[in-house]
């Protein structure tokens, strides 16, 4: 299959939303990553993203919907929360667990008796879904266990001849993913931290929780709330080092970069701007200035040192306060827990 790609204009999105009406897939910008694209009420179109993304039948998917209301056919109920939440929050990165109705197939919720739903604000997403005329089922756009998308040409690299269309929107604006927040009784918990912080649903929330998996690996044998938390997640294909510390910081990092180098590897440090003056003569790639912004570009930096053949990422850790909360998680996934400290 030949994959095309192109600039969202009124043309490409009625392309992708006819195909999206015939059951196929079709990857789109939001403002957090890409996402893969079908109709969620065609138990065979949402199959297709699972082949394409090679993703386990036991991960659940998001679905898009263009409106405030748009969920009601998808869901049995709706918690009071969860009304609070989306008058507060949508469209935007918050995505919410609803017991299910039975229009949702179950390819979508992966058996389960609970659909994840989300209103995005992307512009693009919001023109596909509405002309596509149904509720976007939409992982995101990359191969499983690879590092979301958060451009055109990252799906591109993963998803090459297994999906017709591409939409380029530009990059992502989030570049992490939508938090996932449970409301359906027992105490409101962020299953998956994203895009809306913590800080912002306690504003509406003040008593929620962020589910131990954010920071810490799963326990042997416990049960993940999210079943996305199971898999390996954001992993490229170096191996990533967390590291934390203070003033220590830098002289961990440039002892484990020179160790590495001995060794006949290629290491790449992953850092704050502000600090890569400190690995001058280094490999670096600084993420940005602020927690905003190496969220954004985290992703881009995990494809680009596989790109580059870096076979260790050294990754300084983040404070966890605002969208740096989601930072860790996804840099703490990819480096499948190794963190030390300076
Ligand atoms: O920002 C995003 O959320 C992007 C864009 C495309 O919208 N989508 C995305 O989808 O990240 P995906 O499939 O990569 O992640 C969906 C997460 C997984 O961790 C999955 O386990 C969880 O949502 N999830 C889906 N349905 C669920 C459910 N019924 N209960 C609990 N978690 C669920
Ligand atoms: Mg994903």
């Amino acid at each position: 299959m030949k994959t095309d790609v192109l600039p969202v204009n009124a043309a490409s999105i009625e392309k992708a939303a006819s195909l999206i009406r015939a059951g196929e897939v079709v990857a789109f910008p939001t403002e957090t990553v890409y996402g893969l694209g079908a109709d969620a009420g065609n138990n065979d179109a949402v199959l297709r993203i699972f082949a394409a993304k090679d993703r386990p039948a036991d991960n659940p998917l998001i679905c898009h919907v263009a409106s405030k209301r748009g969920f009601a056919p998808l869901v049995s109920s709706v918690p009071k929360l969860a009304a609070a939440l989306i008058e507060a929050f949508w469209p935007g990165p918050l995505t919410l667990v609803f017991p299910k109705s039975a229009a949702v197939p179950d390819a979508v919720t992966a058996g389960l008796s609970t659909v994840a739903v989300r209103m995005p604000s992307h512009p693009a997403a919001l023109a596909l879904i509405e002309a596509a005329g149904c509720p976007v089922a939409a992982p995101s756009a990359n191969r499983s266990t690879r590092p979301s998308p958060t451009t055109a040409s990252h799906v591109l690299a993963d998803l090459d001849g297994r999906i017709p269309l591409i939409l380029d929107g530009g990059p992502a604006l989030f570049g992490v993913e939508s938090t996932v927040v449970d409301v359906n009784g027992g105490v409101p918990t962020i299953l998956r931290p994203g895009g809306l912080t913590l800080e912002m649903l306690r504003e509406i929330v003040p008593d929620i929780l962020v589910d131990r998996s954010a920071l810490s690996p799963l326990r042997d044998g416990a049960e993940a709330r999210s079943p996305g938390m199971r898999h390996r997640h954001y992993a490229p294909r170096a191996k990533v080092v967390v590291v934390r510390g203070g003033a220590r910081l830098a002289r961990e990092m440039r002892a484990r970069y020179a160790a590495a180098v001995a060794r006949g590897g290629r290491p790449l440090i992953l850092c704050r701007s502000d600090n890569a003056a400190r690995y001058d003569g280094l490999s670096v790639y600084p993420l940005g200035g602020n927690a905003p912004e190496m969220a954004a570009r985290l992703f881009d930096a995990l494809r680009a040192a596989d790109d580059a053949g870096y076979d260790l990422i050294l990754a300084e850790a983040a404070g966890t306060d605002g969208i740096g909360l989601a930072l860790m998680n996804r840099l703490l996934r990819a480096a499948d827990f190794d963190i030390v400290d300076a």
